[in-house]
């Protein structure tokens, strides 16, 4: 893994932005691995900044998503759809039938699952992956678990998933489940970015790069790829 510590969240967005960018330019059908969260927000930022300056054009991009919640309708404010709209797809060229998703809502989850990794194949796998990390060390919604996950699957969030993404819910009852890409589907990525900020991620941070490869902390997974930048600020970097 290689390790970068920038000042600030801004930093962090332009070189991830900037590196999004340069495969675009190279191949303008590249296939992207997306992330939610805040922690790539200032990443979209900077890619929609060379958008509108006519440095980079999605027109020809396909994405797939990591994750999605079950139970949670597709139009409402905090689905991934709904976040990536607004954070990215609504401010760049891209075909909004490039962009992919699993469906939360699926009656027959595991035909949902089966469908979208074998599209991820069919396009020819994700050539960059953008990732954050959860505080218990998840990426996508791969929590702590007893054996590493391989293609997409329904999950059940832990208890500090629930805390952490409940503030997004202001009062209302928040999903209890999702669908996510598993860590070996993740692996399968070309090339892997991610971005962690924040005194919070410090302790995950710590595991993923120097702790032992463990289901219990998905994110050591990373220790195995060849091709993983991992973005820090000095917050998230200060257990190093
Ligand atoms: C979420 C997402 C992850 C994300 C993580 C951290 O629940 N499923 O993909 O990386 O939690 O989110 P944040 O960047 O808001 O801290």
């Amino acid at each position: 893994m290689k390790i970068i510590t920038l000042n600030d969240e801004a930093a962090i967005g332009q070189a991830i932005g900037d590196r999004f960018c340069a495969l675009l330019q190279e191949n303008p059908s590249a296939v992207l691995g997306l992330a939610t969260g805040a922690s790539p927000i200032p990443s979209y930022q900077h890619m929609i900044s060379r958008f509108k300056a006519g440095a980079v054009s999605f027109a020809k991009a396909r994405t797939f998503n990591l994750d999605e919640y079950c139970d949670l309708p597709a139009e409402h404010p905090q689905s991934y759809r709904s976040f990536m709209h607004a954070q990215l797809f609504s401010q760049v060229d891209i075909d909004p039938q490039n962009t992919h998703f699993l469906d939360g809502n699926a009656t027959d989850e595991a035909a949902e699952c089966s469908r979208f990794d074998a599209l991820i194949e069919r396009f020819g796998g994700v050539d960059l992956q953008l990732l954050g990390i959860g505080r218990n060390g998840h990426i996508g919604f791969n929590e702590p678990a007893d054996t590493f996950t391989q293609g997409s699957f329904k999950v059940q969030l832990a208890p500090s998933t629930l805390e952490a993404n409940s503030g997004y819910f202001s009062g209302e009852h928040m999903p209890t489940h999702a669908m996510t890409m598993g860590v070996g589907a993740i692996l399968r990525a070309k090339e892997i970015v991610l971005v962690a900020t924040g005194a919070a991620k410090a302790e995950a941070v710590k595991a993923m790069i120097q702790g032992e490869i463990t289901p219990q902390l998905p994110a050591s997974a990373l220790q195995n790829h060849p091709n993983v930048t991992v973005y820090l600020d000095p917050a998230a970097a200060s257990l190093l």
